[in-house]
């Protein structure tokens, strides 16, 4: 049964599921995959080397589905900050009308999308950026939590307290990320007060995600352990898959005796990361993951995983009704609301 939430009303969607922008990995493959599916699939601005790159790559994304996608947009500290005014010129100028953004000062570059009536998902970790960016008039949130993928910020919020925050504070819809990968976790989003979530590392491990079929594997073998945080002590926190370069930049974080960046810099060569994708060798470089890698079990097509948590989440719903009954149907047969303990224990039943 389809759903009918805010988000998928605001972006013409059937399934309310984001596919959160990923470098390396959101590339027209991916988002076109997620959007025929149903979910809004997102093309990763700075995968693409200049703006042009990325009005070629929207392009590809057309040809390959009708419905909606969006494009992240991911602003970071840089010494030279790529040419953020240039990307949104050209996703406006290709006419995509669904924007995530995610990163540090995103006034300026949400400021140019919504002239251009441009729909921004802002994605943020704490409420206090939540509140800047409704001050901005984006239209929904995306609210990470301390469990997901990358970059988690510094609170360490997870999202059972994040998310009920977020529903009694903020005024703009939002959407659940961070540790998502099925319908159960999707029904519990909307019961929290989320409109749908956005899910990053799950998409890694479809048929369609284009990266390599051992990085896959490795997902589906990992448990909620394997992740590791680093750049910690520089308070731009990662995380990250646990793999011998990471446990590597954490003990090299750790024994800086001068806590200079440079000191753990080799480790964490985005370079290094790339390759991860293309070779698949999971120890090449450090690579992005959530803990949510414990509870992936296989490499579905991004179709029959939309369509399962879709029946999933709907079915929980369903359970989750059974769960309660009327006023009037306290102490009738068939329960047993006056006395729970009674048959639930055998209390009654047996002389013991
Ligand atoms: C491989 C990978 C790369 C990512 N790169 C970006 C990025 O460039 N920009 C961004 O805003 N978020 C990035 N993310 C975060 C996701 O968009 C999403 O917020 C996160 O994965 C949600 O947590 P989950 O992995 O538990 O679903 C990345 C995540 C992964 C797994």
């Amino acid at each position: 049964m389809p759903f009918n939430t805010a988000l998928t009303r605001k972006l013409g969607i059937r399934v309310p599921v984001v596919q959160g922008g990923m470098q390396w990995v959101g590339y027209a493959e991916l988002a076109s995959a997620v959007s025929n599916a149903g979910g809004l699939g997102i093309l990763t601005a700075l995968t693409q080397p200049t703006p042009e790159d990325l009005r070629k790559e929207i392009r590809k994304c057309k040809t390959m589905t009708k419905n909606p996608f969006g494009v992240n947009l991911t602003l970071l500290p840089a010494l030279v900050p790529p040419d953020y005014p240039a990307y949104a010129r050209v996703i406006i100028e290709e006419g995509v009308n669904i924007v995530e953004t995610a990163g540090n000062s995103p006034g300026p570059v949400i400021k140019q999308l919504k002239a251009a009536n441009v729909i921004i998902l802002h994605k943020c970790t704490t409420i206090r950026h939540a509140q800047s960016a409704v001050k901005l008039g984006v239209d929904f949130l995306s609210i990470d939590g301390f469990e997901c993928a990358g970059h988690v910020g510094e609170s360490d919020i997870t999202n059972f307290i994040l998310l009920s925050k977020a529903r009694q504070t903020l005024e703009v819809p939002f959407i659940a990320s961070g540790g998502f990968c099925d319908g159960q976790g999707l029904a519990a989003a909307m019961c929290l007060g989320a409109e749908g979530i956005n899910m990053g590392t799950r998409f890694m491990c479809t048929i369609e995600a284009p990266i390599h079929k051992n990085i896959k594997q490795t997902i589906v073998d990992a448990s909620e352990h394997d992740t590791e945080l680093v750049l910690r002590r520089f308070r731009n926190t990662s995380r990250l898959f646990k793999n011998k370069v990471a446990v590597e930049a954490v003990k090299a974080e750790r024994e800086s005796v001068s806590g200079k960046f440079e000191d753990v810099a080799p480790f964490v060569s985005g370079k290094r990361g790339r390759q991860v994708f293309l070779n698949g060798d999971k120890d090449f470089g450090v690579w992005t993951a959530g803990q949510v890698v414990g509870l992936i079990n296989d490499v579905p097509t991004c179709d029959e995983l939309l369509k399962r948590i879709e029946k999933e989440a709907t079915d929980q719903m369903t359970k989750i009704r059974s769960l309660y009954v009327t006023d009037a149907e306290v102490g009738t047969v068939g329960n047993n609301v006056n006395n729970p303990g009674a048959e639930l224990w055998g209390v009654g039943k047996s002389k013991l």
